[in-house]
């Protein structure tokens, strides 16, 4: 017995040694463990950096001409390489790339797929952004400054054919490998967002502009989806996935797709509603945090709303959802009207910000936020994915720093802070407090009109009489704890993150 044991155990280890030596060079597959404590900066590859020393700045420069801003404006992998100083001073440890997969280049009504959600060959580089090689070195590049890299991947649709019948022969034969018509679902357009079969089956787009919807039950059409996403993780060494209309698809669908990409991912469920959103995480590690962020859009760009309903939006979610920890949190993104296009107070927009850093969950910022870009004239999709290039990449920006600042606070803090769960501090109608390790955050939404109010925050036991709290925003505010272990502040309608001052020797944050 005792023998058998030990020689199973042996030829165990035999085998462990073997496969590490066999196996080719491959580093580790980032898991929900190891993301908890990254931030992610969400780049568009088009818009985010042209390729150096081929730059041509005037294109795309002016967000108001939407014909061009509807087609290709030059980004490509080289000059995300060539720009990821800009991101790791920003704080940020991680990055979100849209799709890189070859697109459908038939102009539409609606322009080309320089977005990359409209896939023709899942297994090509789309040429635009380099070739594979180049995606590669994009990846390498990132790892050597310790950045994770996570792929922005479509299941669900492929790219538009405007004016061509959808699932007939010479509609999909264009597209690769997904060219025979029963590889695709009944056309239909989606007419009900209630209709889960509805949602599941049908297509979304336009009806000019359907996006032909895979059919994700024929077997065919599923292995090769989880063949695909296990080479282009493998094949380019990428750290996580972002799944786009995530929703589209029935939930089971992802339980395969998932495990075969091997990596970290984070599905896009579009949808404010906490208990629906929630179930697809028992499919996948993660999802955008999209009940949180519809309603932080709500109550801090609206001083008249409640700030009560964030409260029950996070009772929600922790009710809901399997782990809170590391879902997506935002402000922006592609998808949604830019926040300071909603509203000009940068107060308000500096408060949601804070939020967002400092929450439990994935902080995501994406690209423009911290240029305080406002998607102008209409502040949504196409306008907001402006080209980066005319904020020439400034790092003096006061929202670049802001933001810079709270990542440095997040380098600074214990592990605790990424597998705790925020404690509620203070809550009125306008003010949202939250301690979550040794850090309190406090929060409003009075925007500029300052309230000049006094407040007495319950410390809760987590810093001793006479500690000396800094606001890492305004560094010459202290607080000292009183003799009741509570936190005295002065409410100016700023946010305010307080963290003991002799905890920050040594960070360089507010010169410490
Ligand atoms: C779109 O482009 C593909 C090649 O990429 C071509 O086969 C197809 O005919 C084009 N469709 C239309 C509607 O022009
Ligand atoms: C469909 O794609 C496969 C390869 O994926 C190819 O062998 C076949 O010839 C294609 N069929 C048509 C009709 O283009």
């Amino acid at each position: 017995m005792k023998f058998s044991t030990f020689s199973t155990q042996k030829l165990f280890t035999l085998a462990t040694l073997l496969l590490f030596v066999t196996a080719p060079q491959f580093s580790l597959a980032r898991t929900a463990e190891e993301w908890r404590s990254r931030t992610i900066y969400q780049l568009i590859t088009d818009r985010f950096a042209q390729a150096p020393g081929q730059e041509n700045p005037k294109l795309c420069s002016d967000n108001r001409n939407e014909a061009e801003i509807r087609r290709y404006c030059g980004g490509t992998f080289s000059g995300i390489i060539n720009k990821l100083d800009y991101i790791k001073n920003l704080g940020l440890d991680a990055i979100w790339i849209s799709p890189v997969v070859k697109q459908m280049d038939n102009l539409t009504s609606i322009g080309v797929g320089w977005h990359g959600y409209w896939a023709q060959d899942i297994y090509q580089i789309n040429p635009h952004f380099g070739t594979a090689d180049d995606l590669k070195k994009l990846v390498k590049a990132a790892h050597d400054k310790d950045i994770w890299v996570m792929v922005d991947v479509v299941a669900n649709h492929m790219g538009p054919q405007e004016k061509l019948p959808p699932r007939t022969d010479q509609y999909v034969k264009a597209y690769s490998p997904f060219n025979k018509t029963e590889h695709y679902h009944v056309f239909c357009l989606i007419t009900n967002y209630d209709d889960q079969g509805n949602v599941e089956y049908c297509s979304i787009g336009s009806a000019d502009d359907p996006l032909p919807d895979l059919d994700t039950e024929n077997p065919a059409v599923i292995s090769e989806l989880n063949n695909w996403i296990s080479w282009l993780t493998r094949e380019f060494d990428f750290d996580g996935i972002r799944i786009d209309t995530a929703r589209h698809i029935r939930q089971n669908f992802w339980d395969e797709f998932t495990r075969s990409s091997g990596v970290f991912s984070i599905g896009e469920i579009l949808s404010d509603n906490s208990g629906y959103v929630a179930s697809y995480q028992s499919h996948m590690d993660s999802t955008l945090g999209y009940p949180l962020y519809t309603k932080l859009i709500r109550l801090y760009t609206n001083p008249n709303a409640n700030m009560y309903e964030l409260r029950d939006v996070i009772n929600n979610d922790r009710n809901a959802f399997k782990d809170t920890r590391i879902l997506g949190n935002f402000i922006d993104s592609h998808d949604q009207e830019r926040f300071a296009h909603k509203t000009q107070d940068k107060v308000l927009f500096r408060n949601a910000l804070t939020l967002v850093l400092l929450m439990d969950g994935i902080p995501i910022i994406y690209q423009g936020v911290e240029q305080d870009f406002t998607g102008a004239p209409t502040g949504n999709d196409p306008f907001n994915r402006e080209a980066l290039w005319p904020s020439s990449y400034s790092q003096t920006t006061p929202t670049y720093q802001f933001i810079a600042n709270i990542n440095a606070l997040r380098k600074v803090v214990s592990p605790s802070f990424y597998t705790s769960l925020s404690i509620e501090a203070w809550i009125d109608e306008h003010i949202y407090a939250f301690i979550k390790e040794k850090v309190l955050i406090i929060t409003s939404n009075y925007g500029g009109n300052n309230p000049n109010r006094d407040l007495v925050i319950q410390g809760n036991g987590v810093w001793p009489t006479g500690e000396v709290l800094v606001n890492i925003l305004k560094c010459d505010e202290k607080i000292t704890i009183d003799g009741s272990l509570n936190v005295p502040v002065k409410i100016d309608g700023e946010p305010k993150v307080l963290y003991p001052e002799k905890s920050l020797k040594g960070s360089r944050i507010c010169g410490l």
